[in-house]
């Protein structure tokens, strides 16, 4: 019989077990899966658990300090933060293309991964200890469809021994939510007493805002479009609706209009809102916000985001649109 508490403490018991005396290492996102997986692996292993969080310059506003806080002081990780935005943002400096842009993104996150993964596997090395474990939050739906059209944050699912790290450096994998779907994650996360705010989560692309800024990615057009979103997360939260729609975001347009600001001719860019509702991000329905809501979120980004003078709703389902613009 599937119960949380149960599975939580068979899991905690057969890791430990695994594990032994041994280290492991985990990959947060920030996200539900990734950290369900580290506070259900650090339960049963206490600090020998390094997570490794990595800005790769395309998060949302302030989320790089915020979950760096939360991991920490709420959920007692051991988590080690590296700021990398400004060698990813040279990397994608000049790439428009969708696909380049995840490769991009996922080549730089595997080498920024490595390079720490071996210093704290060195460090233990050199007090007699040994790294053998890659933790991954990978879900049922990843195992059954590993083969996704979208390679970049799967890629931190199928990169074990790849790249730079060491050949003694042979990785041993922890999958722990392997066999669950999404909402059986979402309980255990409760039981284990994660805040709302990371368990509710709505799902965030690995390549986050740069594929949600159609052309090129240049810190300018990130710090727009972070003002912006955190504007649309903000209004759909208040309104209460956050829990309702599966995602809801905004993105940049590489299109300038005209407009008018008091007496001024403006000429700048628009944004366009997303907003829809599904179950599992196969198939999707735009969802059918209250014109308050949009009349808010218009005004406020309007007059609040330098350089957006205007904003458009999408009102495309999926198929034939996708929930992302790239
Ligand atoms: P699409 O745009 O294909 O998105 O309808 C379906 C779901 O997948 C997310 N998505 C991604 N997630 N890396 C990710 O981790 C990616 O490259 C990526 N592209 C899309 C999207 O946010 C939606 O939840």
């Amino acid at each position: 019989d599937w119960t949380p508490e149960h599975f939580i403490q068979s899991t905690v018991e057969r890791v430990r077990a695994q594990v032994g005396n041994g280290h492991a290492i985990c990959g947060l996102s920030g996200g539900v899966d990734s950290s369900v997986a580290a506070v259900l692996v650090a339960k049963a292993i206490g600090d020998r658990l390094t997570c490794i969080f990595v800005n790769n310059g395309v998060l949302r506003k302030d989320e790089f300090a915020k979950v760096q806080t939360t991991m920490r002081e709420q959920l007692g990780l051991n988590v080690v933060a590296v700021d990398s935005s400004e060698r990813f943002l040279s990397k994608l400096a000049g790439v428009t293309d969708p696909e380049k842009k995840r490769k991009v993104i996922g080549n730089e996150f595997i080498a920024v991964f490595d390079d720490e993964a071996k210093k704290i596997f060195d460090a233990e090395k050199s007090s007699g200890e040994e790294v053998a474990w890659l933790v991954q939050g990978t879900l049922y739906p990843d195992v059954i469809e590993s083969s996704s059209v979208h390679g970049p944050s799967h890629t931190i699912k199928s990169h074990h021994n790849v790249g730079g790290l060491p050949e003694d450096m042979k990785l041993k994998l922890i999958e722990p939510l392997r066999d669950l779907f999404k909402d059986e994650v979402r309980r255990i996360g409760r039981d284990l007493g994660m805040p709302d705010e990371i368990i509710e989560r709505q799902p965030f692309p690995g390549p986050g805002l740069a594929v949600r800024i159609l052309g090129e990615v240049t810190a300018e057009r990130v710090a727009m479009l972070q003002e912006a979103d955190q504007i649309v997360v903000d209004e759909i939260k208040k309104a209460g609706l956050y829990r309702k729609v599966w995602q809801s975001f905004a993105v940049l347009l590489p299109v300038k209009s005209v407009g008018v600001m008091g007496d001024q001719r403006t000429y700048a860019n628009t944004c366009a809102v997303r907003a829809v509702e599904s179950e599992d991000g196969m198939t999707a329905d735009w969802a059918p916000l209250p014109y308050e809501v949009l009349r808010t979120i218009s005004s406020r980004i309007v007059s609040e985001v330098r350089g957006i003078n205007r904003v458009v709703y999408d009102i495309t389902s999926k198929p034939p649109g996708t929930i992302e613009w790239e």
